[in-house]
C-alpha cells in the first residue's frame, strides 16, 4: 500500500485548516448537543469542531452569531472563515435557510447526512451551499461502500468523505452496513484514485481507536460520543451521567426507532436508525407494552429531570457503541489534546516495537 499517497490525503485534508494540529482531530456535528461551545473548544484546541444541527432549521443563525462571538473572544483562532463547521441533517434541513446562513456566516465546512433521496439531493445542497460560500468545503458523511462511491462520482462530488461505521452514535444505517474495522479500509481503497480524504467516525473514543482508523486509511477522525462527556456539551446532566456510567455498548446499546417516536420525532428515511442506550421503554416495549402506554410514561419520566435517564429511565440517551471507554467528563480542549498525544504514542510504541 502506497503510504505516500495516504500522507498526501492527510496534507489535503488539512490545507483549508491551518489551526488543526496532527492528528487531525474532529468534533461532529451532534442535533443539539454539539453547540457553539463545544465546537469552537474543539478548534482552538487545534481540532475542527462541528455545529450540530438544532431542533428547527431557523434557530441555528443564533448558535452560528454565538460561535463568532467565541471565536472572536479566542486568542488562537484568527481564519478568514468562521473557524468551525456546520452540520446539516438534510431529510428534515430547509436549504434556503442553511444556504443563507452560509452565507451569512461563511462556516469553514458543512457536514451534510441523512438525505432521503440519496446523492441528487446531497448534489443539490452542496452546489447551494458552494454557491453561498465558495471556500466553504462540503463534506458528506456515508455508512456504505455504495453510497461513497455515488458521492465521488458525481457531478458535483464532496472536499471531504465521511465514513461512519455502524458503531457509531445516533443515526446511522439501519442494514448494509458493517464496523468501522473493516468499511474504513474497503472504501478508503475504493476512493483513493478519486483524491478525496476520508474521514472515520464511528467507535472512535481514544488514541487507539484514533491510531486504528488512521492505519485503516482515514486522514483524519470524528467524534461524538466522546464529546458527549464534555463540559462544553449541550446536554442534560442525567445523560450526561449515563454516557460516563454505561459499559458494554455491544449489549447496552442498539438501533431503533422507538425513541425518536416517542419524543414525536416521526418521518426519518427508513434506512437511518439511531443507536441510543436501552433502558425501561426498550425493555417494556420487548415484553409488549403497547405504544401509547409507553408514551405516557415516557412523558412522566421527561418531567422527572435527570432522574429520567438511567437504566430504570425511558428517555433516549443516544450514545455508540464505544460508550464503555468513556469513563469521565472532561473539558473539550483536554480531550482533543489527550486523544492527540495517547494517537502519537500508540502509533510510537508500535514503531518501535514493529
Ligand atoms: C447524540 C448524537 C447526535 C448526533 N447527531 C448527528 C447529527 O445531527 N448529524 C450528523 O451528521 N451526525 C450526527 N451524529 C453522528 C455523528 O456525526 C458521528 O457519526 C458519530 O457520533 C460517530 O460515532 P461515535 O459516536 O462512536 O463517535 C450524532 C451522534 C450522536 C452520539
Amino acid at each position: 500500500m502506497a503510504s505516500q499517497g495516504t500522507a498526501e490525503l492527510r496534507r489535503l485534508l488539512a490545507r483549508p485548516y491551518p489551526w488543526v494540529k496532527k492528528p487531525f482531530i474532529v468534533g461532529a456535528p451532534m442535533r443539539i448537543m454539539a453547540g457553539p461551545q463545544l465546537a469552537v473548544a474543539v478548534s482552538a484546541a487545534g481540532g475542527l469542531g462541528f455545529i450540530g444541527p438544532q431542533a428547527k432549521p431557523d434557530q441555528l443563525s443564533a448558535d452560528l452569531d454565538k460561535a463568532r462571538e467565541l471565536v472572536a473572544a479566542s486568542t488562537s483562532l484568527r481564519h478568514p472563515l468562521l473557524p468551525v463547521g456546520v452540520g446539516f441533517q438534510v431529510w428534515n434541513g430547509d436549504l434556503k435557510i442553511a444556504t443563507s446562513d452560509v452565507e451569512k456566516h461563511k462556516p469553514c465546512a458543512v457536514w451534510l447526512f441523512a438525505a432521503r433521496n440519496g446523492q441528487p439531493e446531497l448534489d443539490e445542497w452542496t452546489v447551494s451551499l458552494r454557491g453561498a460560500s465558495r471556500d466553504t468545503q462540503v463534506w458528506i458523511q456515508v455508512g456504505t461502500l455504495s453510497d461513497a462511491i455515488a458521492a465521488v462520482n458525481s457531478s458535483t462530488p464532496p472536499d471531504v468523505l465521511v465514513i461512519q461505521g455502524s458503531e457509531a452514535g445516533g443515526h446511522g444505517m439501519v442494514k448494509d452496513t458493517a464496523g468501522t474495522m473493516v468499511l474504513l479500509p474497503e472504501v478508503a481503497d475504493a476512493v483513493k484514485e478519486s483524491g478525496i480524504p476520508v474521514v472515520a467516525a464511528g467507535g472512535i473514543i481514544d488514541g487507539r481507536g484514533a491510531a486504528a482508523a488512521l492505519a485503516l486509511g482515514a486522514a483524519g477522525v470524528a467524534m461524538g460520543t466522546r464529546f458527549l462527556a464534555s463540559s462544553e456539551a449541550r446536554i442534560a446532566k442525567g445523560y450526561q451521567d449515563e454516557v460516563v456510567r454505561a459499559s458494554d455498548g455491544a449489549k447496552n446499546t442498539l438501533r431503533t426507532q422507538l425513541y425518536n417516536h416517542l419524543r414525536g420525532t416521526f418521518g426519518w428515511p427508513e434506512q437511518f436508525s439511531p443507536r441510543t442506550l436501552i433502558n425501561r421503554s426498550w425493555v417494556d416495549h420487548e415484553a409488549g407494552v403497547p405504544f401509547e402506554k409507553l408514551q405516557v410514561l415516557h412523558d412522566e419520566a421527561a418531567k422527572s429531570g435527570d432522574a429520567g435517564w438511567g437504566p430504570e429511565g425511558r428517555l433516549a440517551t443516544y450514545v455508540g457503541a464505544g460508550v464503555g471507554l468513556v469513563r469521565s467528563v472532561q473539558g473539550a480542549g483536554e480531550i482533543v489534546e489527550n486523544v492527540r498525544t495517547e494517537t502519537r504514542d500508540v502509533v510510537k510504541a508500535l514503531s518501535d516495537d514493529l
